[in-house]
């Protein structure tokens, strides 16, 4: 692992081929921990993980914290409801105050897209140690989440090796809310860096056109892409067509606490079109699996019987994986 250059995790669009790797090799490595009987390993024993979600969580908060616990860390959590933030405190100086209290790792989730990157760079600009890793900021990135889909994937088509690699040629169809998820956002930078063909289904308004050149150009801030040969990604809006032939479908939550315009006017309607069922997944491939990145509107993106069917349903072995994902990510930042 030593190779890895990244001080801060923001956002996938900078992972070379070689950090996707890194990050499964190691979370595979991490699952079978607990086989052996250890349930702790020493690596961050002395350091402090600080967990600063400005917006509501459950998996990705409580799995950083278990990852880092796993990792022998101390923890510390930090409520927005009680916090000084309501005493008119800038989300940054309220980081800074947790980076003066000796933290070593912030995991930061805020509603606003530049919060991580910013605290990022102040961090750097003074020369701090803190690293930074993005929880999710806004529509633009959940970095770790998408790692976790990755792992997930690369496990259930090859067991023994999870590696990027197994998701080269396969199809994978994301439905849904595209417009308003960074989970998409990270999911087609891992994707298709992986050589995964993406096929996005969802209505206009919540899937603009403009998803089929998403990693086209550079990543932002970058003059060449770090992946040479990406997967291929098309829109397209009729449910059946975009599950033809699907190896794995993805479905996405209804964003409806982001939608500032009445974007869906009629949620049995939506879920006539796009929710995903078993019936649905008749014309995709024999062996299609389903995942959802959670919290999930049981009824709506997804059926409840489907999202139940651990025959088909992924869901709670990404909430799983999440743990391992994130102890990969948690050693390699603080390996340097
Ligand atoms: N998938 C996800 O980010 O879930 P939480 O909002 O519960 O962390």
């Amino acid at each position: 692992m030593s190779d890895w250059k990244h001080r801060h995790i923001i956002d996938l669009a900078t992972f070379s081929l070689k950090d996707y790797e890194s990050v499964l090799e190691l979370a595979h490595r991490f699952e079978e921990i607990p086989s052996t009987g250890k349930r702790k390993l020493p690596a961050l024993q002395g350091r402090l993980v600080t967990t600063l979600f400005f917006e509501p969580s459950t998996r990705t908060r409580s799995s950083f914290e278990l990852a880092a616990k796993n990792l022998s860390a101390d923890v510390q959590s930090f409520s927005p409801s009680s916090s000084s933030l309501n005493k008119g405190e800038t989300p940054l100086d309220t980081a800074l105050t947790y980076v003066a209290m000796g933290s070593d790792v912030l995991i930061v989730r805020h509603r606003s897209t530049t919060v991580p990157e910013q605290l990022a760079k102040a961090l750097d600009l003074t020369g701090k140690k803190t690293a930074v890793l993005n929880g999710g900021d806004g529509l633009h990135s959940h970095p770790s989440q998408g790692l976790l889909d990755l792992y997930t994937l690369a496990q259930h088509f090859q067991p023994e090796k999870p590696t990027p690699n197994a998701l080269k040629g396969r199809n994978i169809t994301i439905v849904g809310d595209i417009l308003h998820s960074r989970v998409a956002r990270s999911n087609l930078w891992a994707l298709t860096a992986s050589g995964a063909d993406v096929t996005l289904c969802g209505p206009p308004s919540l899937l603009p056109e403009e998803f089929e050149s998403f990693v086209k150009a550079p990543p932002p801030g970058q003059k060449n892409d770090p992946i040479k040969k990406r997967g291929k990604i098309k829109v397209l809006r009729n449910l059946s067509e975009g599950l033809r032939d699907a190896d794995a479908v993805m479905a996405l939550r209804l964003q409806r606490e982001r939608m500032s315009q009445n974007l869906i006017t009629d949620i049995n309607q939506y879920h006539q079109e796009f929710g995903i069922t078993h019936e649905r997944l008749k014309v995709c491939k024999k062996n299609v699996v389903v995942l959802h990145p959670g919290p999930v509107n049981r009824g709506i993106e997804i059926s409840s019987n489907l999202l139940d069917d651990n025959s088909i349903s992924l869901v709670e072995k990404q909430v799983r994986n999440g743990i391992s994902i994130r102890m990969a990510l948690l050693y390699l930042i603080t390996a340097n």
